[in-house]
């Protein structure tokens, strides 16, 4: 089992320092600004640990809570505001929005150097392309890569499998796997024959938001499995969440597989927070500060043990 939530403790609990490390070296305080747009209570929940995890960091953070009929032109106008502050690092839009406003307008109009999500078509771009600029990139398939690191360093050659096309998770965690020279074959719903492919993965990364769609017995013994699903299901009359795959008939054959809840999911916000501090050094200027952070957070995924049992 690998466990995300301990590795994200232990991300954040780097993070705090290297917040440290910001003000006291360089007089930055790196500051994280959320939006979000009407009433939605599982918005409003995540936008919530957002806020507690920064500042358990030491990142500032503001929420803006607008209501429900603002208008776009509104929105855009805050999102210029905040653009034009030198204070604040990060920028972030909850989504979804509510039907009248534009989602990709939003992002759109968030400098690429606060996009914190790593939505912007700059921040796509430069991971599809072959740019060497520096830039955010997403958070949830960041955090599959660092999982996945503490389990095998070198994926050369190896057959993985992403299931799900989405532009949040799927497509982003594919090009992460190519750059790191693995075989990466994208599964979506109009895909034929997915049991076949997944008996060949020797990585599988799911995220289709089909509770238990992958079953145990399509696994190739000692593959790797990353399960981004979080679906909400009832069991014996109780509410849980499951992933995408029947963890428990997975857990007999995979090498390693993250759990749900506590696997990949602790990981995107840590993410967030960690993309908090590249922004801020991005603003400043600070190409060596960010190629050290990096090398921290690689080094925590060399060293961290997946399995704390
Ligand atoms: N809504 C659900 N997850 C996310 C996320 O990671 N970022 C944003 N902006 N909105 C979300």
């Amino acid at each position: 089992m690998i466990d995300g939530k301990e590795f994200a403790r232990q991300m954040r609990s780097l993070i705090a320092d290297e917040v440290s490390l910001a003000l006291r070296e360089y007089d930055i305080c790196p500051t994280l600004d959320v939006i979000i747009v009407g009433d939605d209570a599982a918005s409003h929940v995540y936008v919530n640990n957002k806020e507690k995890a920064a500042a358990e960091t030491g990142i500032g953070s503001h929420i803006h809570r607008l209501p429900e009929d603002i208008s776009q032109a509104a929105l855009l106008e805050l999102i210029t505001s905040l653009n034009a502050k030198s204070g604040v690092h990060g920028i972030l839009v909850q989504m979804p929005l509510p039907k009248h406003l534009s989602g990709e307008a939003a992002l759109e109009k968030i400098d690429a150097y606060k996009d914190v999500d790593g939505f912007h078509i700059v921040n796509t771009g430069t991971l599809h392309g072959a740019s060497a600029r520096r830039s955010l990139r997403p958070c949830t398939p960041s955090g599959c890569m660092m999982l996945l690191e503490t389990v095998i360093s070198d994926i050369s050659g190896l057959h993985a499998l992403v299931i799900g096309r989405s532009h949040i998770v799927g497509r982003p965690v594919a090009e992460m796997l190519l750059q790191k020279n693995a075989t990466v074959t994208i599964a979506h719903s109009r895909t034929r024959g997915l049991p076949e492919l997944v008996r060949q993965a020797d990585i599988l990364v799911a995220a289709v938001g089909i509770a238990e769609y992958v079953q145990g017995d399509w696994i190739k013994k000692g593959a790797i499995i990353l399960d981004v699903g979080i679906n909400r299901v009832e069991r014996d009359g109780k509410r849980k969440l499951v992933g995408d795959v029947d963890f428990s008939a997975a857990l007999e054959r995979a090498r390693a597989i993250t759990p749900v809840p506590g696997g990949i999911g602790p990981m995107t916000i840590a993410c967030l927070l960690q993309n908090t501090v590249y922004a801020a050094y991005l603003q400043h200027d600070l190409p060596e500060a960010y190629a050290a952070f990096e090398g921290k957070i690689k080094d925590l995924s060399h060293s961290f043990n997946p399995s704390h049992e």
